[in-house]
């Protein structure tokens, strides 16, 4: 039985996109209330273990059976072979309906309904827009996938398994949104070693992060895509605002603690802001 949230105008996608909103805002204002008071309490370390990853989880201090739930930083590559399989299913559904006229399988039209895509604002030129969209969402996992396999290289890193678990579900949700506004030095070079060091050039002399405001900006650039006016895209926005925000203020910390001659000008994440 659908969830309709009948005569509220809420959709189910929509929803979802609020609460990892309200969720990310909330992870990333904990952390700095917490990370001042200097917070030791388990309770804290569990939520700690779960916000962190990578190199931002080094020097965390951290019970043993936490690390049960470890799984290789390099697994992020999992993540964009599921987004290039499912967003790429998706585009070639999508396309066989507009050309051909083919019918959208009863499956992906059950899921849609299910989560209410099917109430999702409808701009002129909505099929355009989703193509475009899944098309762009396509080649950046293509992109990803690429990085992950030929330029990453991965030191002894680890995510958390909840962390890995949504990772591989943001890649299903993120294509069935996009899909909802259709009606119904790489690794060839040198590697001189394995530490982490201060990045530099371009806009690493702005901010620690460019590639996670590079991310963000990649999904503004979807929202104009979509005519600026639709609200669920918008909530996926503000996610990936707080959510990279977050991973940015960690790595930031992380530079500021290990690094004396961090450049103090640097910001985290947003070039003269943030
Ligand atoms: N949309 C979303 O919700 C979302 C969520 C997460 C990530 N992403 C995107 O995924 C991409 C990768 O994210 P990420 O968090 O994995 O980036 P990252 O931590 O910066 O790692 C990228 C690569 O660079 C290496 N590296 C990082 N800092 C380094 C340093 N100071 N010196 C030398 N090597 C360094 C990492 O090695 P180690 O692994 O050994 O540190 C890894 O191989 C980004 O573009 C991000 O925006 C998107």
């Amino acid at each position: 039985m659908p969830l309709h949230l009948a005569g509220t105008g809420v959709n189910v996608i929509s929803l979802l996109w609020g609460l990892l909103d309200v969720a990310f805002l909330f992870a990333l204002l904990l952390h700095q209330a917490g990370s001042r008071r200097s917070s030791r309490a388990s309770l804290f370390c569990v939520f700690e273990d779960l916000i962190r990853y990578g190199k931002t989880k080094l020097g965390l201090q951290r019970p043993a059976w936490l690390h049960c739930f470890d799984v290789p930083k390099r697994w992020f590559s999992h993540f964009y072979f599921v987004s290039v399989i499912w967003n790429g299913i998706l585009l070639w559904l999508l396309l066989q309906s507009l050309l051909l006229g083919f019918e959208i399988p009863a499956w992906i039209r059950s899921w849609l309904h299910f989560l209410n895509c099917d109430m999702q604002q409808q701009v002129p030129g909505g099929e355009l827009s989703a193509v475009m969209a899944l098309t762009l969402l396509w080649v950046h996992g293509v992109r990803r996938l690429m990085e992950c396999l030929f330029v990453s290289v991965f030191s002894t890193g680890v995510i958390h398994l909840v962390q890995y678990c949504f990772g591989l579900g943001y890649y299903l949700l993120i294509g069935l949104t996009v899909f909802g506004h259709y009606q119904l030095d790489s690794r060839t070079g040198k590697i001189v070693n394995m530490n982490h060091a201060v990045p530099s050039g371009d806009w690493f002399d702005r901010v620690s992060c460019p590639h996670y405001f590079a991310e963000l900006l990649i999904y503004v650039s979807i929202a104009i895509i979509f005519g600026l006016w639709n609200m669920t895209w918008w909530l996926v926005v503000i996610y990936v605002l707080f959510n990279q925000a977050l991973a940015a203020l960690l790595c930031h910390q992380f530079y500021h603690e290990k690094f004396d001659s961090y450049p103090v000008n640097r910001k985290a994440f947003i070039p003269f802001l943030f």
